[in-house]
Order: structure tokens, then C-alpha cells, then sequence
């Protein structure tokens, strides 16, 4: 049974209690029991069911991470390949912390340091990765579509952890975790995105995900940062920030992608927080007890005034911390035997 199979040690074993209801029927009828595909390449193809199952899982994960000892043998003999084709500081290290707490061995591999600096293809990176024997490959690429290329090329899993403007599912689930732990449920839940959603990979994965799960989210910026498509996705598209904050019980805000910015997208990063940094005064539109998200890392004073990052509605560290709890889902659940 999974949740005796799942990890035994240290304080006791782990009780995974809703994944053991779906298995053994008492709720969530027709609920899957394992994740559809191989891969984890973002959340617009994903179900509703397994978005669940991942969120479910990632809560019993979350009991492993308040634990003295924090290592369950459930992973071991797997092996995790991190390859980060751009910089990352919660992402890849909260993978290889997921992976070393389910046992796993993991590697990480930069680009700058590996042979990509030599001109070696992504194509070539991943069947080398395959060849030493990765059993999952978390992938974070400046290009859109770069894990789709090597999770049709590799036997691994692989899962996106970051890919272009394209999608960033895992900061997506670890974003409705949060949420859900916080307010108890996802459903009719109002969720403002505010900011650069034009470069949003986080963007993208919140609509998807949040709309899929019932919440209806509204999405702001300045006009140049609205790409077209965002109703098709679900999303309710807002020019004024004071209008997506209005009886808001989450606000996501996302970062100035300062990197970026050479095509002039807005005058100055003065007026840009002006109209769209949110400070204590915005936040009052929001409704009590609203949540504060940021994926991070911050521009303090741009899109989010420090009183407000550090705020009594901030939950931005524990976004870090279900972040960890996400991701050993995800190992779990692709690499442990949880795909039908
Ligand atoms: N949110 C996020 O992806 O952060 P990192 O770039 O630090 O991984």
C-alpha cells in the first residue's frame, strides 16, 4: 500500500491520508492515482485530478521537512540530473534538496560550466545525460519548448523548471499549495497577477493553473506587458492595478524582468512602481487576510515596497518552503512509480 510503501523511518511513517482514500475508493471517484505522462512540461495539459494528487502528496512531503531528521529512503537507487541553462537559487536548490530527501543521488550541471560552453547541442547534453543513467532530468532553458525537445528524446522524466516565457509549472504549484494551505480550498477564490505577465513564464502556469482548479484570476500591467491570448487562457485582463486588487484574496506579483526591459516596455522604473508596485495603501483593497506571493527574486521598492515583502500578509518564505515540498512530490510521484 502506498502510504506504508512511500517511506517508514526516523518519527514513524509517513501517512499520505488522501492518496490512500483515493486507493482505496472512499473519496474522489474516478481520481487518478498516478500522474498521466512521463513528463512534467507545464500545466496546460495537465488534469484537474492529477494537479490534486500533486498537491495531496506534496502536503505528506510537507511533513517530512518538519521532521529532525529529514531523509526517507523512497528514491534511493534513483538518480536526479539538474541542468540549468540559466540562473536559479530556489528552484535548483530546492530540487536537490528534494531529491536528497527521498535518497535520491542527484547532479547538478550548469551550463556555464559544462561542455554546452563548447558548443555541445541540448539534443547531445540529454542523450548524455540518458546514457549515465538519469532516471528524472529537471530542465531550466531560456528557450520555450527546450524540455518538451528532450522529454521526446530521453527515456527519463523530465520535468520544466523554467523554460523561456513558456510555462513554470512547479512555481505554479507550489503557489496554489500555498494558497490552498492557507484558505482551505482553491475554488472561487479571486487571484490577481500584477506585472510583467508579457514575460511570465510563472504567469502562464498560474492562469493555468489556478483557473483549472476553480479560482478566477485577473491578470494587470502596463497595456505593452499584456500579450494577447490571456482571456482565451481564463485569465480577466486588467490595465489598472487598483481594479485587479479590489476584493482580491491572493495577489501574485511578479518581478520587473529588469533584463529584459531593452525594448523600453514602460517610460521609467519610477512610474513603473507607481502605477504598479504594490505598497500598503494598494494592499488595503484587497480583502482582509488577503495572501502576498512573489516567485522571487524581488526588486524591492519596484514591484513590492519592503513593508509589504515583509508584511504580516507575506507569505513569499513559505512559498519557499512548499516549494521543497512540491518538488519531492514530483520526484515521488515521476520517478517513484506514480505515472498509470
Ligand atoms: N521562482 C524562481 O524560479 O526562482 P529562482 O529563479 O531562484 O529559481
Amino acid at each position: 500500500m502506498y502510504s506504508q510503501e512511500i517511506m517508514q523511518r526516523g518519527e514513524g511513517p509517513i501517512v499520505l491520508k488522501r492518496r490512500q482514500s483515493l486507493l482505496i475508493g472512499t473519496v474522489g471517484e474516478g481520481s487518478v492515482m498516478g500522474l498521466r505522462k512521463k513528463d512534467l512540461l507545464g500545466l496546460e495539459h495537465v488534469e484537474t485530478d492529477e494537479i490534486s494528487l500533486i498537491l495531496d502528496t506534496a502536503a505528506s512531503m510537507k511533513e517530512i521537512i518538519g521532521r529532525q531528521i529529514k531523509k526517507v529512503p523512497t528514491l534511493r537507487g534513483k538518480t536526479v540530473v539538474n541542468v540549468f541553462y540559466e540562473p536559479s537559487t530556489r528552484t535548483r536548490t530546492s530540487f536537490e534538496l528534494a531529491a536528497k530527501y527521498l535518497s535520491a543521488d542527484s547532479v547538478n550541471i550548469s551550463a556555464s560550466t559544462s561542455s554546452v560552453v563548447k558548443g555541445e547541442s541540448l539534443k547531445d547534453t540529454s542523450a548524455t545525460i540518458a546514457a549515465l543513467g538519469a532516471d528524472v532530468v529537471v530542465l531550466r532553458h531560456p528557450m520555450a519548448g527546450a524540455p518538451g525537445l528532450v522529454a521526446n528524446t530521453v527515456k527519463a522524466a523530465v520535468i520544466n523548471a523554467g523554460d523561456g516565457a513558456h510555462e513554470h509549472p512547479t512555481q505554479a504549484l507550489l503557489d496554489m499549495f500555498t494558497v490552498r494551505e492557507r484558505k482551505g480550498g482553491l475554488e472561487d477564490l479571486k487571484v490577481a497577477i500584477v506585472g510583467d505577465i508579457l514575460h511570465s513564464r510563472v504567469a502562464r502556469s498560474d492562469i493555468w493553473g489556478f483557473t483549472k482548479m476553480g479560482a478566477r484570476v485577473s491578470v494587470c500591467g502596463p497595456s505593452t506587458m499584456l500579450p494577447p491570448g490571456l482571456e482565451k487562457m481564463g485569465a480577466n485582463v486588467l490595465e489598472n492595478m487598483e481594479d485587479a486588487l479590489l476584493g482580491a484574496d491572493v495577489i501574485i506579483m511578479l518581478r520587473i524582468q529588469l533584463e529584459r526591459q531593452q525594448q523600453g516596455l514602460f517610460p521609467s522604473v519610477r512610474e513603473y512602481a507607481r502605477l504598479f508596485g504594490l505598497n500598503r495603501e494598494k494592499l488595503a483593497l484587497a480583502r482582509p487576510g488577503a495572501l502576498v506571493m512573489h516567485p522571487g527574486p524581488m526588486n524591492r521598492g519596484v514591484e513590492i515596497s519592503p513593508e509589504v515583502a515583509d508584511g504580516t500578509h507575506s507569505v513569499i518564505n513559505e512559498q519557499v518552503t512548499n516549494g521543497l515540498a512540491v518538488r519531492m512530490a514530483l520526484l515521488y510521484l515521476l520517478a517513484g512509480g506514480g505515472t498509470q
